[in-house]
């Protein structure tokens, strides 16, 4: 039994969710799958009808009774900036132990990227972001707050033992992907000389045990160019909280943009504590265009097709992992649809969109 807890939060969140939840129930069908999904109201809505963002006992109950979250989007513009993202969001990365945010840089054949001359073969790499330390953290603070003298800080921090388990799982994955076996860390370490000092002498020092994985370093700010100018040079990318949030914008709008970017914060070491992984989109909540039907609910059916193929990893489930592929295959054969349509707008709606994945489903 796959227990999935669905947090559709706010705006578009919902709407493009409920898309993914349908190619699942289709796909359930044909594998079999048994599963169950269980619709938590966590969000913006009920911030506002009850001032409350997420209870202790909320985090426990998802740490003891589900396998996987589904998330849509977090965010209103009628709620201050950070009650949620901070409270809802963040706080589940950081309590479940969520400590890879996993982050597809991939062109699907017939999706348009703004990179002149590129192609599908050039764009396919993968980003592991550190998601639970650097300025996430929530250290630093106010002196004489709202006066001519005031100070704001606000603190990067790295651990050894949170780097190095990043390190490693990136350095696993670009070995079990097999193709360029190549790791570039991103970093900066000509200006941030405490905590890339740290990342780089930890990524030399793991490095080591994987001679067969070429080790690459790269500033944040070049990284930023060769990924317009020269995206092919990248396999997998790692790097910490910040820049990785940064970059992986940068990567969607190069692979199509926000309409189709989807994420994994995930949990590899569930032996060791924390909670389950949890899937989402990479966009926000779009509260532009919430309700209207005109989320391109890609970027969720993609996320979805991550849950069940890292839960099925995870289990070494079989049947889980051949869900999630066929549910990707899916979706790259319904892409060449869409050629030279602008990915974030599609000229259909977001059912519609669906009902093309799912008749491809079905062949
Ligand atoms: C993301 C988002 C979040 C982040 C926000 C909503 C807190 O931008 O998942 O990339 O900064 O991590
Ligand atoms: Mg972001």
């Amino acid at each position: 039994m796959l227990r999935i807890a669905v947090i559709g939060g706010d705006g578009i969140g919902p709407e493009v969710c409920a898309q993914g939840l349908r190619c699942l129930e289709s796909l359930a069908r044909i594998f079999p799958i048994d599963y169950r999904v269980t619709q938590l109201p966590y969000g913006g809505q009920r911030y506002l009808a009850t001032g409350t963002v997420l209870t202790d006992q909320e985090v426990v109950d998802l740490k003891a009774n589900y396998d996987a979250i589904y998330l849509g989007a977090v965010g209103r513009p009628d709620v201050p900036p950070g009650v949620l993202e901070r409270g809802l969001l963040l706080r589940l990365r950081f309590e479940l132990g969520l400590y890879v945010n996993l982050r597809p840089v991939k062109l699907y054949p017939g999706v348009s990227t703004p990179l002149a001359g590129k192609t599908s073969n050039d764009i396919d790499f993968i980003v592991v972001r550190e998601n639970t330390e650097d300025l996430y953290c929530g250290a630093g603070g106010f002196l004489h707050k709202g006066t001519p003298h005031e100070v704001a800080t606000q603190e990067m921090l790295a651990t050894r033992m949170g780097v190095e388990r990043c390190l490693r799982y990136a350095f696993e994955l670009c070995r079990q992907r097999n193709r360029q076996r190549k790791l570039t860390l991103v970093g900066k370490t000509n200006v941030l000389t405490y905590v890339y000092d740290l990342w780089m002498r930890v990524f030399e020092q793991v490095g080591r045990e994987y001679p067969d994985v070429t080790r690459q370093y790269h500033h944040v700010d070049a990284c930023c160019m060769y990924m317009v100018v020269k995206p092919e040079q990248y396999d997998v990318i790692v790097t910490t909280n910040m820049f990785g949030d940064i970059i992986t914008d940068l990567g969607a709008a190069i692979a199509g943009g926000m309409g189709v970017a989807a994420s994994g914060n995930l949990n590899p070491t569930p032996h060791l504590g924390g909670g389950p992984s949890m899937f989402e989109p990479v966009h926000g909540s779009a509260p532009d265009i919430a309700g209207q039907g005109k989320a391109n609910p890609i970027a969720a059916i993609l996320s979805m097709a991550m849950l069940l193929q890292q839960t099925g990893r995870a289990r070494s489930d079989d049947r889980l992992i051949r869900a999630g592929d066929r549910l990707e295959a899916a979706v790259a054969r319904v892409c060449p649809q869409f050629a030279g349509m602008q990915f974030d707008r599609l000229p259909m709606t977001t059912d519609r969109v669906a009902d093309l994945v799912l008749e491809e489903l079905k062949r």
